[in-house]
């Protein structure tokens, strides 16, 4: 396995370009089995999780092709149903395959995504919206089954807020008889993005982005080709780097738009950030002031920017609290902070976290995405190095990560295994 080696105390400074976002490209990839014919995606993110829906669209029948950025997926030869434990395993949003595949085929066999490191992050919300639609489910050895004559528009309420919920429902509606209302939806922009890609193949969708969504059923869909929109996690990760180090970045092909939030409390903590366009400047000061945050849906401070920011309060000056409402167990980065010198205490769902001068450099252990992101921050701000085990959790969610942070002129470099 890989490890990614950094050497703390530098300034980044410099451009660099943020990559597409992969929890729009994952969702929008899959939103292919809708329709016959070739679509056409650019600004595709290079990763894992990118790779892992392909080889799963594939072994559903569709022919994908990867050149660089841009990803060319058919779907006219759809000729499988079932969805495999090994592929779903890899990566949980495999469980996205299932409305499109009820929608298109009347009946899908899914296997149950499982919890992860974060949390066990069911799935049921999924499958009520899907009955609602007028699905049959069975869950039998570790399976969703679905099955459905014709799936037919209802009122859909979310108990809570999902995402990937809000998206698998949606895609499923597109397709049903009559008109869906989905009420407590998710109005992440990937589900915003989502929907003005399925409103390109023709479906007829009004408020994506809000928490009320109509859907009116349309017959078929057309292929389409789009680009995928900037990584809004990626972009912040970057900033909060930039912030760490009193370093003066300048952040290309963004969307500041979708980062108010993260904006404001990296604003509070006494960074000067400048917008222009889909430019962000980043210039971080000394010394760090310590903010509150509590992770909330969208436009709330995002939950996959939790573990970055607490890398910053951990180098602040004061105390501040984190409080983590989205997912239960997304304070594993904690104890590995804590080895490299930071003063956390974790009482439920909240962290309180007591700033130091520097933080000590230390071999650490990746546990999910966005920890590796914040242990490789850690780093930067670290006396002497910080070695980074089990980065395949970084490769699942950022391209090239370290290379963007050398040409920002961070001392960083990957040890292949
Ligand atoms: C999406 O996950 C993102 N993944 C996650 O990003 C992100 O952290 C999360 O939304 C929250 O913003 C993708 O878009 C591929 P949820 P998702 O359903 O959809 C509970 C990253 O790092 N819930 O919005 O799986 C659930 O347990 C990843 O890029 C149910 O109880 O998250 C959680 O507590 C990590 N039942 C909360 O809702 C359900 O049926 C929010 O989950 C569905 C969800």
């Amino acid at each position: 396995m890989d490890k990614i080696l950094v050497q703390g105390g530098r300034q980044l400074q410099g451009t660099v370009q943020v990559s597409g976002a992969k929890n729009a490209a994952l969702p929008i990839l899959v939103s292919a089995l809708l329709c016959d014919g070739l679509n056409t995606f650019t600004n595709v993110p290079i990763l894992r999780d990118i790779q892992s829906t392909l080889q799963l669209l594939a072994h559903l029948g569709v022919r994908c092709s990867m050149e660089g950025h841009t990803v060319q997926v058919d779907a006219s030869g759809l000729n499988n149903d079932e969805a495999p434990y090994d592929l779903v395993r890899k990566m949980r949003a495999s469980i996205l395959v299932l409305g499109p595949l009820v929608a298109r085929l009347k009946k899908a066999r899914v296997s149950l995504p499982g919890g992860c490191a974060i949390g066990a992050r069911p799935i049921n919300l999924h499958l009520h919206g899907l009955e609602l639609l007028g699905a049959r489910i069975d869950l039998s050895h570790g399976y969703v089954e679905a099955v459905c004559e014709q799936l037919r528009g209802a009122e859909i309420y979310f108990d809570m807020v999902t995402v990937t919920g809000t998206e698998n429902i949606m895609m499923a509606a597109v397709l049903a008889q009559g008109t869906t209302v989905l009420r407590n939806a998710a109005c992440e922009p990937e589900v915003k993005a989502l929907a003005d890609v399925l409103k390109q193949m023709g479906a007829r969708i009004h408020g994506a982005g809000t928490p009320e969504i109509v859907i009116h059923g349309v017959e078929r869909l057309h292929p389409v080709s789009a680009a995928i929109i900037p990584d809004r996690i990626e972009t912040g990760t970057l900033m909060t780097a930039a912030a760490l180090t009193q370093g003066d970045v300048t952040i290309q092909s963004a969307e500041p738009e979708h980062l108010e939030a993260v904006i404001h409390k990296l604003r509070l903590a006494g960074a000067q950030i400048d917008v222009s366009g889909s430019q962000i400047r980043v210039q971080g000061q000394r010394p760090i002031q310590s903010v509150d945050i509590k992770t909330l849906p969208y436009p709330g401070f995002p939950t996959d920017m939790q573990a970055q920011f607490m890398v910053l309060m951990a180098v602040a000056q004061g105390s501040s609290l984190i409080s983590e409402t989205i997912f239960e167990n997304r304070f594993i980065h904690v104890s590995e902070l804590q080895r490299m010198g930071a003063d956390i205490t974790v009482t439920g769902n909240s962290a309180l976290i007591k700033g130091v001068a520097r933080l000590s450099g230390a071999p650490v252990m990746a546990t999910d995405l966005r920890a590796s992101a914040c242990l490789i921050l850690a780093g930067l701000v670290s006396d002497n190095t910080t070695e980074v085990n089990r980065v395949y959790h970084l490769d699942r969610g950022y391209e090239a990560l370290e290379a963007k942070f050398q040409q920002l002129g961070a001392a960083i470099r990957r040890v292949k295994a």
